[in-house]
C-alpha cells in the first residue's frame, strides 16, 4: 500500500521548518503531496522531487522566504490549512489558490484561529480561495474548534511553533494526532490533556529521519474489497494502526468482517502493522459518535460495504463529509442510488440498505478521489457493471490503484 498521506505532508513541512537535515523514506508520491512540495519550494526550500527515499535540508522556524507568486495548493486541503498556518507566522503576504473542488472548502475554521493570533487573512470569494495570508508577530491562543478537524488542530500548532508561542486547541472529538506525534519527536513539548492539545513554544524544531508506514485510509480499499469477496484474504503490510486512524478496521470487524492486526511494531511514534483481513457475512450497524473522526475519510467506502451487508446501516454526527472534496453525503447517497441501491440523505450523515442484486450504472465522482476507489471496490465484485467518470483522479492519494485492484481480484 502506497505511503500515508498524511504524514508525507507532514514529513515535509517538519523537514522543512528543522535546523538540519531529514531523510524521508516511503514518502506517498501523489498529486495532495506535490502541492505541498511545491508550495514549500516557492517559500524558499530546496525539496528534491518526490522519490522513495529523499533528503532535504531545512531552512530552519524562521528560515521561510517571500513567495514570488501564487501558491498553488492543487487539490489539498491539508496543504492549504497547514502551510496557511506556517504563513501566518511569517514577515510576508502569501496567495493560497486551488483547483475548483478546494477553492469551496471553507477555510474560516482556520481564517478564525489565526486572525485571533494577530494575522490577517483576506478570501476573495466567500470563505475559500483565493485566500491572502498577510503573517504578522502571532500572540498565544487557547482555540476551542467547533469541529474534530486534525488540520485545523495543526494550522494552529504550527503557527505557535513558527511564531515561538505557546498555544492550544481544544476540540469536540479526537482528530488524527500525527502533528503531535511528529512534534514530540522532533523535541519540541505538546501535552495532551483531555479533549485540549498544548504546545510549547521553542526556538528551534530538531531535525528527524521519516520512514512513511503505509496509508490505512488507502489499504481500507482493499480491506474492504478482500471483506466483500467470496473467499480468499489479503495481507496489507507496514500499515499505520495509529488507533485515530483505525476506526475503519474496528468497523469491518463489526459488520463480520474478520480483521487480524500481526506483528504490531512502532516506528517513528506510529505504530504499524500488517493487516489480514477475510471475508464474513456482513451485517449493517450505527455508525456514529466518537468514532467518526477516526474513519472520516473512509465513510463513503463504509456506506458503499454497507451496500453489500445484511440490513440498514445508518451514519450520523458525519456532517464534516459535506465539506471534504466533494459533499461526500450527496455523492455517495447519488451514486448508491444510481447503481440501484435504496440509500438516503441525512443531514449529518446517511442510511444505506444492504441488498444482493448485481450492482450496474455510472458512478458520477466529481473528481473526487475516494469517490472513485470507493465504487472501484463495488464496481470489481461479482456481476457488478459499474462505469467511473473519472479514473484518474485518484491520483491525489493512491497512484496505481487501478492496477493493483486488478491485481487483487485476478484468478
Ligand atoms: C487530514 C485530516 C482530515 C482528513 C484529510 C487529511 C490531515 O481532514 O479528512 O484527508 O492530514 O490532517 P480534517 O482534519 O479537516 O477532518
Amino acid at each position: 500500500m502506497p505511503g500515508d498521506k498524511s504524514i508525507s505532508h507532514r514529513a515535509l513541512i517538519f523537514a522543512a521548518l528543522a535546523s538540519g537535515t531529514s531523510r524521508v523514506t516511503g514518502i506517498l508520491d501523489s498529486h495532495d503531496v506535490r502541492s505541498t512540495a511545491s508550495v514549500l519550494r516557492a517559500l524558499g526550500v530546496d525539496v528534491p522531487s518526490l522519490g522513495p527515499a529523499m533528503t532535504l535540508s531545512g531552512v530552519g522556524l524562521t528560515g521561510l522566504g517571500a513567495p514570488a507568486g501564487d501558491l498553488d495548493c492543487g487539490n489539498s486541503g491539508t496543504t492549504t490549512r497547514l502551510m496557511a498556518g506556517v504563513a501566518a507566522a511569517r514577515p510576508f503576504t502569501s496567495r493560497f489558490v486551488g483547483d475548483e473542488s478546494l477553492s469551496k472548502r471553507p477555510m474560516r475554521r482556520i481564517i478564525r484561529p489565526l486572525e485571533a493570533m494577530g494575522a490577517r487573512v483576506h478570501c476573495e470569494r466567500g470563505d475559500g480561495l483565493p485566500m491572502v495570508v498577510y503573517g504578522a508577530p502571532l500572540r498565544s491562543v487557547d482555540w476551542q474548534s467547533e469541529v474534530a478537524s486534525a488540520q485545523v488542530k495543526s494550522a494552529i500548532l504550527l503557527a505557535g511553533l513558527v511564531a515561538g508561542v505557546p498555544v492550544s486547541v481544544t476540540e469536540p472529538l479526537l482528530s488524527r494526532d500525527h502533528t503531535e506525534r511528529m512534534l514530540a519527536a522532533r523535541g519540541v513539548t505538546v501535552r495532551r490533556h483531555e479533549g485540549t492539545v498544548s504546545l510549547e513554544p521553542t526556538t528551534a524544531l530538531a531535525a528527524a529521519d521519516v520512514d512513511v508506514p503505509a496509508d490505512p485510509s488507502s489499504a481500507a480499499f482493499f480491506a474492504a474489497l478482500a471483506a466483500i469477496a467470496d473467499g480468499g484474504d489479503l495481507l496489507l503490510t507496514d500499515v499505520c494502526v495509529n488507533p485515530t486512524r483505525t476506526g475503519f478496521l474496528q468497523l469491518l470487524r463489526r459488520m463480520g468482517a474478520r480483521v487480524e492486526i500481526l506483528e504490531e511494531t512502532v516506528r517513528g511514534g506510529e505504530p504499524v502493522a500488517t493487516l489480514r483481513v477475510t471475508a464474513g457475512a456482513l451485517v449493517g450497524v450505527d455508525i456514529g459518535g466518537y468514532e467518526v473522526p477516526s474513519m472520516i475519510d473512509e465513510l463513503p467506502l463504509a456506506a458503499c460495504l454497507a451496500a453489500r451487508a445484511e440490513g440498514t446501516t445508518r451514519i450520523t454526527g458525519a456532517g464534516e463529509l459535506r465539506v471534504k472534496e466533494s459533499d461526500r453525503i450527496a455523492t455517495v447517497v447519488a451514486n448508491l442510488r444510481a447503481l440501484g441501491v435504496d440509500a438516503e440523505e441525512l443531514p449529518d450523515g446517511m442510511v444505506v440498505q444492504g441488498n444482493r442484486a448485481p450492482l450496474r450504472g455510472a458512478v458520477t465522482t466529481h473528481g473526487d478521489h475516494r469517490i472513485a476507489m470507493a465504487f472501484g471496490v463495488l464496481g470489481a465484485t461479482e456481476g457488478a457493471a459499474v462505469e467511473i467518470d473519472d479514473r484518474a483522479c485518484t491520483d491525489v492519494s493512491f497512484p496505481g490503484f487501478w492496477d493493483l485492484l486488478a491485481r487483487a481480484v485476478a484468478p
